[in-house]
């Protein structure tokens, strides 16, 4: 079992079927290219020194396309913790903003993350300074809103609106913020020439059938469960996930579940090209096809 990593290979080693079937449907993390590099851009802005302009990232790719576990990792990776003098730090904050333009749900977001219970009546500027002396206290060095595309949504005057409330908090707080949303969110900050200048973009693009397509399958291949070696690199193979898959990683990662868990319960071990073909898959553009007719 050379294609697997030794802790996928020790797993299926003494692992049931039951077990093995589980372990696909868990979600993986591979550090490709792209993901690396925008992880290293966010270590660094956890190490920079407060100024009056600090460095903000805007992490844009189409739904479905690895944002928000980039997102994830990194926060896995700077938990909270409690330091010397016994008080809680939480480098990191992680926040989805709300489904709506509404600044103050949008407080009561970050309130929540941070168990921080706030009453209905609470005015708006209360809030926020709420929101921000909690920031302070837990020194917070970078402050992440997923799904900025929400707020960023609606009539022009709304958008203003919160392209404003960002502007205030990337000014005042002076920590960096990480935004991650679709196109959305790009066009509307790029539209602000203020914030444009604020906000580094870090796009995910989608996958094509090139070298980076074929580590990502290498790798995929090294954490599925299975005794043998699927050659998910040949050009057959990689074509059809590709295809399938409109060039999305969640896409992806949702066909290599289906068949590694097919190919461990027909006894093949392997991901086939007759597998890919059995799924119970619909691919993206298929459903917009059956959505549409
Ligand atoms: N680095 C990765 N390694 C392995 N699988 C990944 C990786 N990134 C994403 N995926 C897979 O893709 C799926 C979708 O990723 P994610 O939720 O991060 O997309 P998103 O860009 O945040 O989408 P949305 O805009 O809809 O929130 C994940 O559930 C996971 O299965
Ligand atoms: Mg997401």
């Amino acid at each position: 079992m050379k294609h697997l990593t030794d802790k996928t290979k020790e797993f299926v080693e003494s692992a049931t079927i039951e077990d093995r079937i589980h372990s696909c449907r868990n979600s993986k993390w591979i550090g490709y290219t792209q993901a690396s590099k925008i992880m290293n851009k966010l270590e660094e802005l956890l190490v920079y020194p407060k100024t009056v302009r600090m460095p903000n990232i805007l992490l844009v790719g189409d739904s479905n396309n690895g944002k928000t576990a980039i997102l994830d990792k990194f926060k896995q990776k700077n938990l909270s913790y409690v330091d010397e003098d016994i008080r809680v730090i939480s480098p990191v904050v992680l926040v989805q903003a709300p489904p709506e333009p509404d600044e103050r749900r949008f407080y009561n977001a970050i309130l929540e993350v941070l168990y921080a219970p706030y009453r209905t009546s609470e005015k708006l500027d209360s809030r926020y300074l709420r929101v921000k002396k909690l920031l302070l206290n837990l020194k917070t060095k970078v402050l992440i809103i997923d799904e900025i595309h929400h707020v960023l949504a609606g009539s022009p005057s709304k958008q203003r609106k919160f392209l404003n409330v960002i502007k205030h908090l990337s000014n005042d707080l002076q920590i960096c913020l990480v935004c991650a949303g679709t196109k959305l969110a790009f066009n509307a900050i790029q539209s602000d020439q203020q914030l444009a200048n604020r906000f580094d973009p870090r796009i995910l693009p989608r996958w094509n059938n090139d070298i980076e397509l074929k580590r990502l399958l290498v790798s995929f291949e090294a954490l599925l469960p299975l005794k043998e070696e699927s050659l998910l690199i040949e050009p057959s193979m990689s074509n059809k996930i590709l295809s399938l898959s409109d060039g999305l990683i969640g896409e992806i990662a949702k066909i290599l579940e289906l068949s590694s868990i097919e190919a461990i319960k027909s006894g093949k071990e392997k991901i086939t090209k007759e597998i890919l073909n059995s799924i119970d898959y619909i691919s993206p553009e298929d459903r917009k096809k059956k959505f549409i007719s």
